[in-house]
């Protein structure tokens, strides 16, 4: 074991908080069924391809008085996608009721992710082997991977593994695309009659795996708190030194949730955020000319300083911008039999290839584009065929035109300021932090409560723990059908069920929040600057959940 750090030492004695349903021990559980459920929509084709899953119903766990046994049963267990603080606490709650239930059961740990089931790698955990990653941040336990987890050959490799280990169950932890996955498993499990259930928990910092059903995926309080404390540092310097702009990109896909949570808390002076750009249809040039206005306005009253928070998928909700890169993707998979493009010596030659082969305007945007853009852009896929945002330097894209702009407007006499810029990425940063004491308590539940389900013999549902703005004693435990999530959607010119990611909704109380107030953040400083996260002291503090929870639950909002 690794030499442990003050905090680390205190953190692994922390006690995560379960709902009271819970926490009166795992074999004092009944199980509520609620209302019969189906599909957000394409309710007949989902119906027909989860025909053993669907349409079942939501369920809740109350404590009673007597202890009932629970027989033997082992779990697999699969940390999927990207690395979320809080993943280890789910492992460790899913370990404690299993281990409660009955001694004798086991939990294994599939690794390097979903490819860990195919290949048959694993561990079993032990109690000291938990105990050493109580509280902490990562998904060292096991590691975690990308593969898709989807066809009839990974199901069957994954069976001979369940046998093997005498599996009852198998929990998958990840975002929206692994939860799909695991209700595709579910399914063909049940209809080969192997008895084998499977449980989804929702994780991703995104935070686009919410809907009515599932309130927050754990880790976007931690990573969220994590870049809003960066900012927060970096105001104070742009404020003090009062020389440079900032552009912060932030880590969080396609949806904006991440970057919108951090302003909230901190109050910068700029706030993109790419459902609006979309859903205004704004081009590139709209958006360089409103920052630079914002830019120009302030450099007036002599503030030539600022920060800028620019969402990591901001790229691809440009309009102009995501017909280019849909065009550019498609060409991608034909040049990967080039040998022109292959052999070309130089990126020059590679832009001028693609250039050529793009379609009109795609071709021109492409071509306007700074060489490092390029470059980036033509970098590898991700396993789903798509561009991958967060390598693509959206930030120094922004400045490169802005400063274009800037001169501009200062040879037309409407700009009187001088331009210093810094370019930062906070994604990494936040993934592996220590768990908040909320993502801490909500994943140990998560992981809890998916034995729970297990124990009651579901399968195809998803762990959930609603009312997360109320203490954890008040904290209501379940489950929810995943297909009840899906709709179909377009994947690689083909209709598939999916789970529906959440965007930010621009009529909803969180982007409003922002609307209200982003003029003001803009001129005046308004800087808010909510520190590093707390896990020892009064729970005002340490308790507190995100701006994005408390607005979306109507709640008044608490140190806010
Ligand atoms: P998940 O959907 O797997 O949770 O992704 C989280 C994320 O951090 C995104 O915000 C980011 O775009 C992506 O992973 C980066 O991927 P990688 O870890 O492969 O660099």
């Amino acid at each position: 074991m690794n030499e442990l750090s003050p905090l680390q030492i205190e953190r692994l004695k922390y006690q995560p908080k379960l709902p009271t349903s819970l926490k009166q021990g795992i074999n004092k559980l009944e199980m509520v069924e609620g209302v019969a459920t189906e599909s957000i929509s394409d309710k007949e084709k989902i119906q027909e391809l989860f025909k053993n899953t669907y349409g079942k119903n939501l369920v809740t766990f109350s404590s009673v008085e007597n202890e009932i046994a629970s027989e033997v049963k082992n779990v697999g267990v699969i940390l999927s996608g990207g690395q979320a603080p809080g993943g280890h606490n789910v492992i460790a709650g899913l370990y404690d009721a299993l281990k409660q239930a009955n001694y004798k059961n086991k939990l294994y740990g599939f690794l390097g992710g979903p490819a860990g089931i195919i290949d048959g790698k694993y561990i079993e955990f032990t109690d000291s082997f938990i105990d050493e990653y109580r509280n902490t941040g990562g998904f060292d336990i096991i590691g975690s991977g990308r593969t898709k987890l989807e066809t009839q050959e990974q199901f069957e490799k994954s069976l001979e593994i369940c046998k093997k280990l005498e599996l009852s169950a198998v929990v998958i932890i990840g975002g929206d695309d692994s939860n799909t996955n695991a209700a595709l498993l579910a399914e063909w499990f049940v209809e080969n009659n192997t008895g084998i259930q499977v449980i989804g928990c929702p994780k991703t910092i995104d935070g686009d795996l919410k809907n009515d059903q599932i309130e927050i995926s754990f880790g976007f309080d931690t990573a969220t708190k994590t870049y809003a404390e960066l900012i927060g540092n970096i105001q104070r310097d742009a404020n003090s030194a009062k020389k440079y702009w900032h552009f912060i990109k932030i880590m969080g896909r396609s949806a904006s949730h991440v970057g919108l949570e951090a302003a909230l808390q901190t109050q910068p002076n700029i706030t993109l955020i790419s459902e609006e750009v979309e859903s205004k249809k704004m081009s590139l040039d709209e958006i360089i000319n409103s920052m630079a206005d914002i830019i120009a306005k302030r450099a007036e009253v002599g503030k030539n300083f600022g920060i800028a928070i620019i969402p990591e998928g901001l790229i691809e909700f440009i309009p102009e911008m995501k017909l280019m890169i849909a065009n550019l993707n498609d060409l991608m998979g034909e040049l990967e039999q080039d040998t022109n493009f292959n052999n070309a010596t130089s990126a020059h030659e590679k832009f001028e290839i693609v250039e050529n082969r793009l379609q009109g305007k795609n071709s021109k945007i492409f071509k306007s584009l700074p060489a490092l853009i390029k470059s980036q852009l033509l970098m590898d896929r991700d396993p789903h065929g798509n561009v991958q945002v967060s390598r693509i330097e959206t930030e120094k894209l922004l400045i490169e035109m802005i400063k274009t702009r800037l001169e501009e407007m200062k040879s037309q006499g409407q700009y009187v300021g001088k331009f210093s810029e810094l370019a930062h990425f906070f994604g990494y940063e936040g993934r592996c932090a220590f768990p908040s004491n909320f993502d801490a308590d909500y994943c140990y539940s998560l992981g809890f409560n998916a034995f729970a389900l297990i124990k009651f013999g579901l399968t195809g549902y998803l762990s959930s723990i609603k009312n997360l703005t109320s203490p954890a004693d008040k904290w209501v435990a379940g489950g929810t059908p995943l297909t009840m999530m899906m709709n179909m959607e377009k994947r690689h010119g083909e209709m598939k069920p999916v789970i529906q990611k959440a965007l930010v909704k621009l009529d909803g109380p969180v982007f409003k929040k922002l609307e209200a107030n982003r003029e003001d953040w803009a001129v005046n400083d308004r800087y808010k600057f909510p520190g590093a996260i707390q896990y020892f002291g009064p729970s005002s503090v340490c308790d507190i959940t995100t701006v994005t929870l408390q607005l979306e639950q109507g709640k008044t909002l608490v140190n806010v």
